[in-house]
Order: structure tokens, then C-alpha cells, then sequence
């Protein structure tokens, strides 16, 4: 089918229009892992390799996908990851996408370095959302921050332990979205900006301030990127181990939830900090190359911290059947970072809630076909053990 004519239904078919909407840079900041990007594919391929039992005749009228996560029920066991810059891909992206959370009975997680900030996405929110927090240097600026956070609103605090150094993505580094860029190079990129001219008016043009909307007092703009990197490199925290959580523990009366966990012994001393919840997670293939996939990881992580502990997974999810794969894999819980970006990328608000409710409604046949009814009923034997 010719591109122009398509219709997007599944995740794909999002990717694939937003890489013809947005300048290149910007896809593949979204689209790129670190390095090789070995572990990248392998939290889709190593979803695609799981194969489901079909189990038929089981009176399978009623699905209940809806499913329970720190104390609130959702629509279904997904939410939408942190993305930074999300604002530069979509107009106000942040904003959409709280909206879009909300109309499909799912939980925002907002981005420390997101465009929007905590009050412009809590003015149009009507529910607490999520935040996503990255330790700093500058303690008072964290402390700062998560009282803005809890002035916003938010009761769930992600902490996200996987990028106290950043993974070199090759993508951005030959884009000049990682570093200096010759003039050459500078040239190339601003040919991009004519040429994708529906990004260019609603985002470029329509969706300022290109700012960092909770870090505008330390990075004064999001359009020079290598700045950006630069102050990352310098005020990310690699000092930062398990007795910080304590810390943040002091400082924040909320859900806890520590991202970023892909080793068994590191979910047992996260469950040991008090953690209210873990994310099984490698940053979506953007940090070390060469881990395992997150998918791989689940079962293993939920053998050593038992049934008490909230886990949630993300890496590779890209559909309603991969979120029903992952549960009966062991999570609790699923996160999407790309499949909604891209969504939004390409189509704005609409098209992210009409990928939400393709998920909900590839899950729902999934349950039929594997012969379970809700998600309690979702366990390893929904998989092909054979
Ligand atoms: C473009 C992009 C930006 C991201 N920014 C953040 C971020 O600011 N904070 C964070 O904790 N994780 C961030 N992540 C990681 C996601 O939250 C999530 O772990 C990952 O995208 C899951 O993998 P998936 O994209 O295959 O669904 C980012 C991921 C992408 C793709």
C-alpha cells in the first residue's frame, strides 16, 4: 500500500508516518538506541519470540482487561513512559498526551526534561499524573522540584537509576544532536526544516516556547541540543547509590517507583529501599548495549522478589498482545515510550488515543483467544511452554 493512502492502525504503521513528519534529527533521537543497538531489537524480538497457547471454548463473553497499579484501577495494564523533548515532536506534546492518558483510563508519566512543565500539563489535567525524576548535583534543585511536582498535583514519583551517564547514540551523534556540529552539517540540518513543513508550523512555529519547562532556570533553551547534552554530562549525579533513595524518601511523601532495574540483585535492593514499585527497564535500548532484554529480565526478577512487590515492565512493547506476553511473563504492570511518540508525532492527540484503544482492543482478543477473562487469570500458562 502506498504510504500516502495509509490508514495507521498498528504501531508500525505510527512509526512510519512520523518518520515522514518529523525533521530527521528528531526521529531518530526517538527511534535510536546507544551503540549498535543490539539491545534495542532484542526487546522487540525477544516479545516477537514469545508465542501464545490458544485455549478455546471457555466462555470468554466478558473480558476485564482493567487492572490495578499503587492503589488506582486503569483501563488496562499500561501507561505511558517519560520521553524527554516529547514537546519537540508534537505541539505541546506533554499536553496531549496527559490528556490522551486520561481519556483512555491510563497513567502520564511526565519527563524531567519534558517541554511542558509540571503546572502547564496540571492545568490541563483533572487527575494526579506521574513524575519522572533524574538526580542532580544540585540537591536543592531536586528538592525545588519535587515540590513543585507535589504543588502540580503528582502522588507517584519515578526514579529513574539508568542514566547517571548517558549511552553514546550513534544516531544523534552523526546528527550533531550529541555534540557540535560543523558548519556542514549545521547546513544539512536546516534543509530538514522546509522540507517537513507540517512539523515546522504546528510544533516549530505553533508550539513554542521550546524551553525545558521544569529546568528553564538551569537550561535556558531546548533548540541547541549539544548545550543541553553538555549540562546533562554535568549535573547528572553519578554519585548516587541505594542510601540516596533514603534521602529522597525524607523529601517525598508519595509512591516511590525505581526505573531502570534489570538485575535480579538490583530488585532486591530496590525492594529493600522501601520502593513501592520497580520498572524492569534498559531505557528502551538507549543506555548500555548488550544487556538483556527487559522481557527476558521479567521472570527473573519476579522469581527473587515474590508476588508482594509491584513490578512494571517496558522495552519492546508494541502492542495489546505484547502487554498480555508481559504479564504472563510476570509483570504487574506494562509501559510504552516510542509506540506512544510516535503516535503522537504523527497524528496528534486522536491518533494517540486511537493506538490506546487499538491496545486495549488487541488485548481483549488475546484474553478471548488464550481463554482468560481478567487479568488475575494471565499467568505462564497463556505462553507456548512446549
Ligand atoms: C525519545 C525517548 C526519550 C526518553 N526520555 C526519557 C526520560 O526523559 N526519562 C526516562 O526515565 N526515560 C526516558 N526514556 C525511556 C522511556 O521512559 C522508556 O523506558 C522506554 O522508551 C521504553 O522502551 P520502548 O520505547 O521500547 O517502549 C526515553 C525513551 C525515548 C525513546
Amino acid at each position: 500500500m502506498s504510504s500516502m493512502n495509509l490508514i495507521p492502525v498498528s504501531t508500525s504503521d505510527y512509526r512510519r508516518l512520523a518518520k515522514k513528519r518529523l525533521p530527521r534529527n528528531l526521529f531518530d533521537y526517538i527511534d535510536g538506541g546507544s551503540y549498535n543497538e543490539t539491545t534495542l531489537a532484542a526487546n522487540v524480538q525477544d516479545f516477537e519470540k514469545l508465542r501464545m497457547k490458544q485455549s478455546v471454548l471457555r466462555d470468554v463473553e466478558n473480558i476485564d482487561t482493567t487492572a490495578q497499579c499503587l492503589g488506582e484501577t486503569f483501563s488496562m495494564p499500561l501507561g505511558l513512559a517519560p520521553i524527554g523533548l516529547a514537546g519537540m515532536m508534537s505541539r505541546r506534546a506533554e499536553v496531549q498526551a496527559v490528556k490522551a492518558a486520561e481519556k483512555s483510563g491510563i497513567p502520564f508519566c511526565l519527563s524531567t526534561v519534558s517541554i511542558c512543565s509540571l503546572e502547564e500539563v496540571a492545568k490541563a489535567a483533572t487527575k494526579p499524573f506521574w513524575f519522572q525524576l533524574y538526580m542532580m548535583r544540585d540537591r536543592s534543585y531536586v528538592k525545588e522540584l519535587l515540590a513543585r511536582a507535589k504543588a502540580a498535583g503528582c502522588k507517584t514519583l519515578v526514579f529513574t537509576v539508568d542514566l547517571t551517564v548517558v549511552g553514546a547514540r550513534y544516531r544523534d551523534a552523526r546528527n550533531g544532536m550529541a555534540g557540535r556540529l560543523s558548519t556542514f552539517a549545521k547546513f544539512r540540518a536546516a534543509l530538514e526544516y522546509p522540507t517537513h513543513p507540517k512539523w515546522l508550523l504546528d510544533v516549530a512555529i505553533k508550539g513554542k516556547p521550546h524551553l525545558f519547562g521544569n529546568l528553564e532556570k538551569l537550561v535556558p533553551s531546548a533548540r541547541s541540543l549539544a548545550d543541553f547534552k553538555d549540562w546533562v554530562d554535568s549535573q547528572f549525579d553519578p554519585t548516587c547509590t541505594w542510601k540516596d533513595i533514603e534521602w529522597l524518601r525524607s523529601i517525598w511523601d508519595g509512591d516511590l517507583i525505581i526505573k531502570g532495574v534489570l538485575s535480579p540483585e538490583d530488585a532486591k535492593e530496590a525492594v529493600a529501599s522501601g520502593a513501592d514499585a520497580i520498572v524492569v527497564s534498559n531505557h528502551g535500548g538507549r543506555q548500555l548495549d548488550g544487556v538483556s532484554s527487559s522481557i527476558n529480565m521479567t521472570p527473573r526478577i519476579r522469581d527473587v522478589v515474590g508476588d508482594k512487590t509491584m513490578i512494571i515492565m517496558d522495552g519492546g512493547v508494541r502492542s495489546g498482545q505484547d502487554i498480555v506476553k508481559a504479564v504472563a511473563n510476570g509483570a504487574d504492570f506494562t509501559l510504552i515510550g516510542r509506540a506512544w511518540i510516535w503516535a503522537l508525532a504523527a497524528r496528534g492527540q486522536d491518533g494517540l488515543e486511537a493506538l490506546l484503544a487499538t491496545f486495549k482492543s488487541e488485548m481483549d482478543v488475546s484474553m478471548a483467544l488464550t481463554g482468560v477473562t481478567n487479568i488475575a487469570n494471565i499467568t505462564s500458562g497463556v505462553l507456548d511452554q512446549y
